[in-house]
């Protein structure tokens, strides 16, 4: 049924695991589908009571949105970019049903913003956060300028942003933006210890925590700040040189252009 993610339900709980672990898990159109639809499958499957999502292979959650997708796109075609990967990680932010990242590698921009839309977050020891996306002469543009903000507070999230540097998992602890870490082999065990225990409780209440809790943001309309900015990026020739540097594995050259 999907084609870039594995999912395995049991007592309830589904695990949604991202496939791609020669590519880190980088998110494609393909796997952008796939998380679209295994959302609408949680909403509509009765039998899915919670949710965690995780990543292929022992070094990658999520390595960010597939940068080969970028190479020629217009501005308005990074901003229908944008607006997609924004869209579907609303579904999941704004799902009825709890889904928590179970964080077990690099969480790299579109990764750490895979990571940020879930309700919370657990990490493994080896894991690493990040907004690298100006690296890329580029900004995030699935929602991560927004909720990196909400969850670490607009000062740390500002640094993360403009040197593009990466955090560890202790660090991520202690900024708030994961809710625990612990060794890579018990990382699905904590997920799961944590959604049984949401799973006995009412299942109308646990919806209406979520839906109270995302209202808490719901007036502000920075996402559209976000994508338009995001779109503005791809008229840059930085933005055209940091990805061709990335792909041919060599440093860019930053003009300001
Ligand atoms: N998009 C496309 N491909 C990606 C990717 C991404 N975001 N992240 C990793 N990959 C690919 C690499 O190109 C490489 O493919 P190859 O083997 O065909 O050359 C493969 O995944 C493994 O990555 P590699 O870079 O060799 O692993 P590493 O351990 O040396 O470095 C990272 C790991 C995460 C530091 C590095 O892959 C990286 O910087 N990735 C990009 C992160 C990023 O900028 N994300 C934001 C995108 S908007």
């Amino acid at each position: 049924m999907y084609q870039t993610i594995l999912t395995s339900i049991e007592n309830g709980i589904l695990t949604v695991t991202i496939n791609r672990p020669d590519k880190l898990n980088a998110l494609n159109k393909d796997v952008m589908n796939d998380l679209e639809a295994v959302t609408k499958e949680i909403e509509d499957n009765e039998e899915i009571k919670a949710v965690i999502i995780t990543g292929a292979g022992q070094k990658g959650f999520v390595a960010g949105a597939d940068i080969s997708e970028f190479v020629g796109l217009s501005h308005g075609e990074g901003m229908d970019l944008a607006r997609r990967g924004q869209d579907i990680f609303f579904g999941i932010e704004n799902c009825s049903k709890p889904i928590v990242a179970a964080v077990n590698g690099f969480a790299l921009g579109g990764g750490c913003e895979l990571a940020m839309a879930c309700h919370f977050r657990i990490a493994s020891e080896n894991a690493k956060f990040g907004q690298p996306e100006v690296n890329l002469g580029l900004i995030p543009g699935y929602g991560g300028t927004q909720r990196l903000v909400q969850l670490i507070g607009k000062g740390r999230a500002l640094e993360l942003l403009m040197t593009g540097g990466m955090i560890d998992a202790q660090t991520a602890l202690q900024y708030g933006l994961v809710n625990y870490v612990v060794p890579q082999e018990a990382l699905i065990n904590k997920a799961t210890t944590i959604l049984q225990t949401i799973a006995l409780k009412a299942p109308l209440a646990i919806a209406r925590c979520i839906k109270t809790a995302n209202a808490v943001y719901a007036s502000q309309d920075g996402y559209k700040t976000e994508l338009e900015a995001f779109g503005d990026c791809f008229e840059t020739e930085d933005m055209k040189e940091g990805t061709s540097a990335f792909l041919e594995k060599r440093k860019p050259a930053v003009t300001g252009k």
